[in-house]
């Protein structure tokens, strides 16, 4: 009997011994967790979650700064509106209706709106917006419209263009322009914006090969009227619209916080009226383009395997990454604290940015749950972070212009595909000197072409 009690002893420690060590540490865990997350002030856990992301390339996003964000009170008045719709799409919080797809454009704008009202109550808010600057105050007030309606249109499907297209054009240029700066229409008219048949970077540019595509041009503009100037300059901009066809204009005021209602509008009207064009090039009236070089790149992308699935998520330009807002009072591009709070997404410089007509129209249905922002290349990256995407950086877009004496070399204009800025005048010799050089520089390489591309 004895014997068997000694057998039984050594069962129980060597079994349980372990299992009640295993149900004390459970229990401790359990009660350190619960202790954790009520723990703070008994209040529920946060909604926003931050976690690193990946892109369709299998590399892993930016990390950012916190991992799990406590206290919604240290945000910009723009982080709180935006979140709660984030909140609204996302995946792991609400997976069922996410991938139901639902949600239409009544409902996306009802959803924006909740978020007005939704943040307009919370404490400190009216604090927050009485301390912003008074650009960004006007911003916001009006930050709820993008339904503006447009004064001129094109009277083509798509912009100028060759009558008589025997292809679906590849490239659209649509210019970011403004009433005044007629100049500056004119000079890219007659220059790199020609409309029509273009050659692409070819020997004498004869296109030998299949080289050469069509190309079509709309400028984009606002409402430049003001009370103290009259009507007399909308008359002038109707006549240049009767004349060249490429005039694009709305009734919204045409200042720099309001160019991102411009990107939001053109979306719209491209996706009606020019399904069939294959790429965008979007810019300022103040740069230089390399019409012919950017025809062949475009092509050259076209022709790479797996074009097809890839063509979706097409955006190629001068990117900044991890960009600060500007916090300098007296900058065109100041951000106050109280409105923005964190790092910018990885986005393309605004003087000049080439992305895919696919990828247009999925910014637009991305765009309806993404508020407006005031600087708007900023708000094309937010864009793309919500749609998976990346843009990549292309060494060619010199929006910052070219390092220190590089531009003397002959062929310097022949190895970029865009340059920041340049007036009028200099367009136009630059034109006149590209064509001049074409012989001698007809096979240089575009700038950093020999890098590896990601
Ligand atoms: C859009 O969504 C709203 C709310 O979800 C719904 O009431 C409305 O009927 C929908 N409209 C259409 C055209 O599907
Ligand atoms: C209106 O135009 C006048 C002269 O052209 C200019 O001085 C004034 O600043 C403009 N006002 C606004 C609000 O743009
Ligand atoms: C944008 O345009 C609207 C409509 O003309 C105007 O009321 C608003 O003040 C403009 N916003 C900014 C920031 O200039
Ligand atoms: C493009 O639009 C035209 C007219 O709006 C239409 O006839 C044509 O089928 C459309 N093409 C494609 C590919 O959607
Ligand atoms: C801009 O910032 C300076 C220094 O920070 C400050 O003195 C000034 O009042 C600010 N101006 C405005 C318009 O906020």
């Amino acid at each position: 009997m004895a014997r068997f009690f000694c057998r039984w002893r050594t069962v129980l420690i060597c079994v349980c011994t372990p299992c009640i060590a295993f149900v004390l540490l459970l229990a401790y865990v359990t009660l350190i967790l619960c202790l954790a997350i009520h723990g703070r002030e008994g209040s529920p856990l946060p909604l926003h979650f931050v976690a690193q992301g990946t892109f369709s390339n299998g590399n892993f996003a930016p990390l950012p700064k916190t991992f799990w964000q406590l206290g919604q009170h240290v945000d910009g008045l723009w982080n709180r509106l935006q979140r709660t719709v984030d909140h609204h799409f996302n995946p792991i919080l609400r997976p069922d209706y996410v991938r139901a797809g639902s949600g239409n454009d009544t409902s996306y704008e009802s959803l924006l709106e909740r978020g007005f009202s939704e943040v307009v109550g919370l404490d400190g808010v009216k604090e927050s917006f009485d301390g912003l600057s008074r650009q960004t105050q006007e911003f916001l007030s009006h930050m709820h419209r993008r339904d503006y309606p447009a004064l001129i249109q094109p009277d083509g499907v798509c912009g100028a263009g060759a009558k008589d297209e025997r292809k679906a054009p590849l490239l659209l240029l649509a210019i970011k322009s403004m009433e005044l700066n007629f100049r500056n229409r004119q000079a890219i008219r007659r220059t790199w914006g020609q409309a029509g048949r273009v050659a692409g970077q070819w020997r004498n540019g004869k296109g030998g090969g299949g080289g050469g595509a069509y190309v079509r041009r709309v400028f984009l503009l606002g409402n430049g009227r003001n009370e103290s100037a009259g009507g007399s300059l909308s008359e002038l901009l109707q006549t240049e619209s009767d004349r060249y066809g490429d005039i694009l204009q709305w009734d919204f005021r045409d200042t720099f916080f309001n160019l991102t209602v411009k990107d939001v509008l053109f979306w719209g009207w491209f996706s009606r009226s020019c399904n069939r064009t294959l790429f965008v090039f979007k810019g300022d009236d103040d740069v230089f383009v390399n019409t012919p070089r950017m025809v062949t790149y475009l092509q050259e992308q076209l022709k790479k395997p797996r074009a097809r699935e890839t063509i979706g998520d097409f955006m190629v330009g001068d990117v900044i990454a991890e960009g600060l807002p500007n916090r300098v009072n007296k900058s065109k591009y100041f951000i106050p604290d109280g409105f923005y709070k964190g790092l910018y997404p990885a986005y393309a410089g605004g003087g000049g940015v080439v992305y895919s007509s696919r990828l247009t129209r999925r910014l637009l249905h991305v765009s309806k749950r993404v508020h407006l922002f005031p600087i708007d290349d900023v708000y094309v990256g937010m864009c793309m972070v919500r749609l998976n995407a990346q843009p990549v950086h292309h060494p060619a877009f010199l929006t910052f212009d070219f390092p220190k004496k590089e531009e003397e070399q002959l062929c310097a204009y022949h190895t970029i595909l865009l340059v920041h800025k340049r007036s009028p005048a200099q367009v136009v010799d630059l034109w006149d000197d590209l064509k001049m050089t074409r012989a001698q520089c007809w096979d240089v390489p575009l700038r950093g072409a020999n890098k590896p591309e990601l």
